[in-house]
């Protein structure tokens, strides 16, 4: 199947299949009057200044002088899960923390119960939904984690789930295991035997099955300490595991500090990040997986973006989506917020949805930059530049979705 997709405005790009650091953040390719030549779901040729690609097609797109980007990349998503919080909203406004709703066993220990509950076909038609509104919005490959489970059973549950929607849904998911992402009520007080138990039997269980590419721990105060952590990353990485590692969401313990020196692929959140941390990332090639409507959600402050890019540390934006910290899957908005809070440029913060997540979870060379070889996701936006997507605010702006060379909406 031959697709031509012409009469593109602009083609807004990152270019190459590594991830972008420094000044190469804000490099982006811009073609205009552009049009795209894709045969069986890869890109075959890209054309500028009104020229086409050569051959006949079967199909054709008209652009009508849009933007077009890479599909987004979600690279952090806590995608499946069982129930709501809604109920936390009044705690929070009377001034409870996120740790203190945690610590009283609620928030993330809340979905683990309703998530224990949920049958595998709740889970995956809930999730199958999200993955529906996602995928309308822009982004063609996300992240999904595990976490909600907390015990052998519950964690292969969630993570079967994610291998269904990766094979079933026209979304691209790569899944991560995060069964260090809360002590279980049955092991209060004994975080210790908790990450024992995850290594000695999830994580080998987990690579036996295939099912999951990356481990991730939530290292916080009251969460997971640095020691902790490391054990299980340690662990994680003897089984083959590469390493992503929850640093400095509201404390720096230490996380931020460790993700560099065990040379993890990313760190998530960083907002309380300090020097020797972010030091410790750029030389451990770290990508930062920074969650701004997170920062939104738990009214925080946000992450020193412009510090990690002076710095080489590749920067990646996320949406977190999750049923507690961030319940939105719009990627837009962390779009916007990475232009007003971070004080990222366009140039960069494209960079930051589409290939620095896509080197995150390891599909760099397939995905993240519209190029001859790579795989056609491409998104038609209803917008002259990206400029526009930065500044435009809570409307979804994406007007036609091309998945593996398939118009989806
Ligand atoms: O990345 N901080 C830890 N994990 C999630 C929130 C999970 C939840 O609250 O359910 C996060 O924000
Ligand atoms: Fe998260």
């Amino acid at each position: 199947m031959r697709l031509l997709i012409r009469n593109i405005g602009c083609l807004q790009t990152p270019a190459g299949s590594y991830s972008h650091k420094g000044s190469k953040q804000g490099k982006n390719l811009k073609l205009y009057n552009a049009a795209i030549a894709v045969e069986d779901g890869i890109i075959k040729a890209v054309t500028e200044d009104g020229r086409l690609p050569e051959g006949s097609f079967d199909e054709e797109i008209d652009a009508e002088g849009k933007l077009a980007t890479p599909g987004f990349v979600d690279g952090h998503t806590h995608l499946v899960f069982g129930g709501y919080r809604q109920n936390e909203i009044p705690m929070k406004l009377a001034g409870a923390g996120y740790l203190d709703i945690l610590k009283a066993g609620g928030g993330i220990l809340d979905t683990v119960r309703k998530t224990r509950e949920a049958s595998f076909e709740e889970l995956y038609d809930k999730s199958s939904g999200f993955l529906d509104e996602m995928l309308h919005m822009g982004i063609t490959t996300c992240e999904a984690k595990s976490g909600y489970g907390l015990d052998l059973e519950n964690e292969l549950k969630m993570l079967e789930v994610i291998k269904a929607l990766g094979e079933k849904h026209p979304m691209d998911v790569v899944p991560t295991f995060m069964g260090a992402h809360a002590i279980p009520p049955e092991y209060e007080g004994r975080g210790d035997e908790y990450i024992d138990m995850l290594c000695n039997e999830v994580i080998p269980e987990v690579r036996k099955r295939g099912l999951a590419e990356f481990c991730d721990v939530f290292c916080e105060d009251s969460v997971f300490d640095a020691a902790q952590s490391r054990k299980y990353m340690e662990k994680a990485r003897e089984y083959g595991f590469e390493l992503k590692i929850h640093a400095d969401e509201i404390e720096d313990i230490g996380g931020s500090a460790l993700a560099g020196e065990m040379e993890a692929v990313s760190a998530e959140h960083l907002i309380a990040a300090g020097e020797a941390g972010m030091d410790s990332m750029a030389a451990g090639g770290t990508t930062a997986m920074l969650l701004p409507a997170t920062s939104f959600y738990l009214g925080k402050t946000y992450a020193p973006a412009r510090t990690m890019i002076d710095k080489g540390i590749p920067v990646a934006i996320a949406s977190d989506f999750n049923p507690g910290s961030c319940p939105s899957l719009n990627l837009q908005l962390a779009v916007n917020l990475g232009y007003l809070r971070y004080k990222m440029t366009p140039e960069e913060i494209l960079t930051a949805v589409t290939i620095n997540p896509a080197c995150a979870i390891n599909r760099g060379d397939i995905v993240g930059t519209v190029e001859e070889g790579k795989q056609a996701d491409i998104v038609i936006w209803n917008a002259p530049d990206f400029e526009m997507l930065c500044y435009r605010f809570g409307s979804n702006l994406a007007d036609k979705i091309i998945k593996k060379g398939e118009l989806i909406k």
